[in-house]
């Protein structure tokens, strides 16, 4: 991560007046393949990138909490004992308060701290700064309380803050069960309805990541995406009353008894249903594929659940399909997809390591030429999931 902590301890010294005693670093993250999977109970891949957010703290000289951002100007303060019920303004800080809930509900005591925070995950770019602030938050907390959350729990708190009324996002379990979790070195193979994990290797002298900023802002995406967790639980709801079955996830049924299962049913939650079963099974190929090093396979696999993200789930943008397009004619690249929840944010390329800077200039100059706009990229490792860092 490179959040400068150097720097973050001076600027604490001269905002707080005294040394920071407490911090921790949260990483973003990538998903590989698996998409729109966790909240369907399903089987994710995502890596931990070398962007994160770190938080630095020390205690009040006073009964006053104080927390600020380096990436926001207006700070949040409140007395002991005396948080406001509801979302808090400014709305970022509902992040620190919506986990500091959650350690309250669960019989903690913090006490009074000044906290700061800094993070160089671009904000809205689909690479999960809401759960690396999360994540580092409760490792800051195991910090000042000198006690361990289990990386687990750590995500199902950071999930739970979410979901509570400070936040209100329905978000899957993906995001933070990797920034708490990650190995270094390897993606997560993790499954979203049991939480058993496996690592799966990424060796960087084989496959590189390449990250490709889509140019889009991914900001309307909370009710596209609450519709289509609410078409899947639709969509799984009419196979068990037609199969008779229980299933608790759409991830239950294979693509075989879909196929059956589905006749007659309504185009649009067909298709998110296809979806989500199809690409199960793409997991599975992949990580079979990454073990054998058949990295042209492994991309092929990425092409597809592009495809199936596009047609069937409609998550998709041009700017999303543009990248897919260019980055798949180019020498070195194993393949290319959207990744995160969709409409914007980033696209993920798993590319030869020697041609790697390569791909991600001309990614950008073709780009450029097709859509008048310059994208970003960036190239990471599979980086450590959250630590202590003070
Ligand atoms: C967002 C959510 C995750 C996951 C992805 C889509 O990143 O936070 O939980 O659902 O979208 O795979």
């Amino acid at each position: 991560m490179s959040v400068d902590l150097g720097q973050l301890r001076q600027e604490f010294s001269k905002r707080f007046d005294k040394q920071a005693v407490w911090g921790a670093s949260a990483p973003g993250r990538v998903n590989l393949i698996g998409e729109h999977i966790d909240y369907n109970g399903g089987w994710v891949l995502p890596a931990a990138i070398n962007r994160g957010t770190t938080i630095i703290a020390g205690p009040s000289r006073s009964e006053r909490f104080s927390i600020q951002s380096l990436s926001f100007e207006q700070g949040f303060e409140w007395e002991d004992g005396e948080l406001p019920e509801g979302p808090v303004e400014p709305a970022w800080a509902n992040y620190f308060v919506g986990a500091y809930d959650q350690m309250v509900q669960r019989g903690y005591k913090i006490p009074p701290i000044e906290v700061l925070i800094a993070t160089d995950i671009p904000i809205a770019s689909g690479l999960s700064s809401s759960a690396a602030i999360l994540v580092a938050i409760y490792t800051l907390f195991e910090a000042i309380l000198r006690i361990q959350i289990p990386g687990p729990e750590k995500a199902l708190w950071s999930q739970a803050a979410e979901h509570a009324e400070r936040l209100r996002i329905r978000s899957g379990i993906m995001d933070q069960f990797i920034s708490a979790n990650a190995i270094s070195g390897h993606a997560l193979k993790l499954n979203c309805g049991t939480l058993d994990f496996k690592p799966v290797p990424l060796d960087p002298e084989k496959v590189s990541i390449l990250i490709i900023h889509s140019t889009v802002a991914r900001e309307l995406v909370i009710s596209a995406y609450n519709q289509r967790r609410l078409e899947c639980e639709e969509g799984l709801k009419l196979l068990n009353e037609k199969s008779g079955r229980e299933e608790e996830w759409l991830v239950g049924y294979s693509l075989e008894e879909f196929e059956t299962l589905s006749d007659g049913m309504d185009e649009t939650l067909k298709k998110r249903a296809r979806h989500v079963i199809s690409e199960q099974a793409r997991v599975e190929r992949f990580e079979e594929a990454f073990s054998k090093d058949l990295f042209d396979e492994g991309g092929r696999l990425l092409a597809e659940s592009h495809i199936s993200l596009r047609d069937d789930y409609e998550v998709s943008c041009q700017e999303l399909d543009a990248i897919q397009e260019i980055a798949s004619g180019l020498e070195g690249v194993y393949g290319c997809r959207m990744t995160g929840a969709g409409f914007g944010g980033c696209a993920v390329s798993l590319v030869q390591p020697d041609a790697v800077n390569g791909v991600a200039t001309r990614i950008e100059e073709d780009f450029e030429k097709r859509m008048g706009k310059r994208p970003w990229t960036l190239i990471s490792p599979a980086t450590e999931g959250a630590r202590k860092v003070l």
